[in-house]
Parts: structure tokens; C-alpha cells; sequence
């Protein structure tokens, strides 16, 4: 079988790990991506994973990973999946210049010059690549202390679709899904108590909060072959937050 590199950004996070561990299990090799070695090094990952220290936020972090690929096994990865991120929970009258700065950087500047650099060597290359941005429940419906993430995430999608638009004509394709809460390091401080807990599982008509596995397998299938006929699509997967109204659990 052909092997099939994968290059995962913020690949020491919540996201990011599983993400790993599940296109590991779906046979991908995988390249990890992070701005710290360390963190970086305890990350558990099958024999023959590249594991590369960059900044994708910024310009020429992401073609460092691709040519560090091409060096090392001389091939060309065909994969991206877009983890950096971050979750800030604000109201705007409330958030300083750097939070908003910062939110910016690790949400939007990491995907589009992660996926610019990522669709210019596929198109160098002649390779028909597949990419997966990740956007937030919080970008299609209006939700209170989210402005700056939810303007972030909105600017994804619309990168998403535009870009996939672009690069159809290449074969590469361009998805995004849009997660609910997820329990990882970015968010664990909403899950303190046991009735925290309660009232944002009450929140999903699901009835409970995701797991990065929910999304990593959504992620696994829009890379997968099985989704070669979709592109531009953001994907919800929220436990059905986005799209219901249920009855009342309590009536
Ligand atoms: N958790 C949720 O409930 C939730 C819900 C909806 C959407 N999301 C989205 O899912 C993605 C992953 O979130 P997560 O919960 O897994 O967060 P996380 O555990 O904090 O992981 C995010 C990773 O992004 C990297 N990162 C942060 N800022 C960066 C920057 N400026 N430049 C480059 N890399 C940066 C960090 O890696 P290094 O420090 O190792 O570089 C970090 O490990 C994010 O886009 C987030 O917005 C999360």
C-alpha cells in the first residue's frame, strides 16, 4: 500500500492528538506540527512519525514541514488538517488588544497560511491534496462571549469555500467542520464541577458534550476517498446544538 502522509498543526492539543491517533489507525503516517519541542516529544505516536517544531502562524512555517517531508522520505504529503487554534470565551467591552491579537494569530493566521502554502505545493507538485479546517459551532449562530472567536471561525468558512473553489480545478479539495464544546486543555476550565458539567450536557440535544474522537472521525472521513466528491462543506458536528430545537427536558 502507498503511503499517505498527513501534516497535523497544533498536534499537541486536545484536537490535535486525536486527530493524530485516528488517521494513525486509518493507516495515515503522520507529521506532527507544534511551536514546542517538548510537549511535542511526549506526544504518542506510532514508529516513523515526523514530529517538526514551526510556528504555522506565521509565513513559511507550514513549507517548512513539506520540504522536511520530501527530504526525509521523498514523498509528498497529501493531507492537512488545520488544529491550531484557540477557545476564548469574552465579552468584546471586556477582551484587551493582545486577546483579540491573539486570537487572530492562532485561529485565522494559522489556517490560511497553513492551507495557502499546503495548496501551493500541491499545485507545484501536481498532487491532489485534500485539507480540513477546523471553524466552531460559534460561526454560524449568534452566541454570547464568543465575538472574537466567532468572527475568527466565520472567517474560516468563507476561506474554506472561497479557497475550495480555487483549487477544485487542481483536484485538491478544501472542507471544514464546525465543533460544539469539546472537552480538552483549551476548555477544561468550563468542566470544574459535576453541575457545570450537567448544565452544558443539558445544552446538546445529544445530551451530552463532544469528544475529540466525534470530530477527529468526521475529520478521517472528509480525508478519507469515500469524500472524494466533497468539497467547500463545513460540516457541524455539535451533537445537533446547531440545527435543534428539542422539548424542554425538564417539562
Ligand atoms: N475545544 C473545543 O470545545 C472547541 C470547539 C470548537 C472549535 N474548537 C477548535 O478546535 C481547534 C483545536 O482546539 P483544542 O480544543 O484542541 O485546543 P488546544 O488543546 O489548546 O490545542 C490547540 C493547539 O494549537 C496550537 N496553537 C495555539 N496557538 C497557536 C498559535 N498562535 N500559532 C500556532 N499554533 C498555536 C497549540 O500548539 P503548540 O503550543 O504545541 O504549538 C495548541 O496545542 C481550535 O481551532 C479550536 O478553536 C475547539
Amino acid at each position: 500500500m502507498n503511503t499517505r502522509y498527513v501534516i497535523i498543526t497544533g498536534a499537541t492539543g486536545g484536537l490535535g492528538q486525536a486527530v493524530a491517533q485516528h488517521l494513525a489507525a486509518q493507516d495515515w503516517s503522520l507529521i506532527l506540527l507544534s511551536r514546542n519541542a517538548e510537549k511535542l516529544d511526549r506526544i504518542k505516536a506510532p514508529k516513523g512519525t515526523l514530529r517538526i517544531v514551526t510556528d504555522v502562524s506565521k509565513p513559511g512555517g507550514t513549507s517548512e514541514a513539506i520540504e522536511k517531508c520530501r527530504a526525509k522520505f521523498q514523498r509528498f504529503p497529501v493531507a492537512l488538517v488545520n488544529c491550531a487554534g484557540s477557545v476564548l470565551l469574552s465579552p468584546m467591552h471586556r477582551m484587551d488588544e493582545q486577546q483579540y491579537q491573539d486570537t487572530i494569530h492562532a485561529n485565522l493566521d494559522t489556517a490560511f497560511n497553513s492551507l495557502k502554502e499546503f495548496v501551493s505545493a500541491c499545485i507545484q507538485a501536481r498532487v491532489q491534496g485534500s485539507a480540513v479546517l477546523i471553524s466552531s459551532v460559534a460561526a454560524q449562530i449568534g452566541m454570547a462571549n464568543h465575538e472574537a472567536i466567532s468572527a475568527v471561525k466565520a472567517a474560516i468558512e468563507g476561506l474554506t469555500r472561497s479557497a475550495a473553489a480555487n483549487y477544485a480545478q487542481h483536484g485538491i479539495r478544501i472542507n471544514a467542520v464546525a465543533p460544539g464544546l469539546m472537552r480538552t486543555p483549551a476548555t477544561e476550565q468550563f468542566f470544574l464541577s459535576p453541575s457545570a458539567v450537567r448544565k452544558i450536557n443539558m445544552q446538546y440535544p445529544l445530551g451530552r458534550h463532544g469528544k475529540t474522537e466525534d470530530v477527529a472521525q468526521a475529520i478521517g472521513w472528509l480525508l478519507s476517498t469515500e469524500a472524494n466528491w466533497v468539497t467547500g462543506q463545513v460540516i457541524s458536528v455539535d451533537g445537533g446544538y446547531s440545527a435543534l430545537r428539542t422539548l424542554s427536558r425538564s417539562a
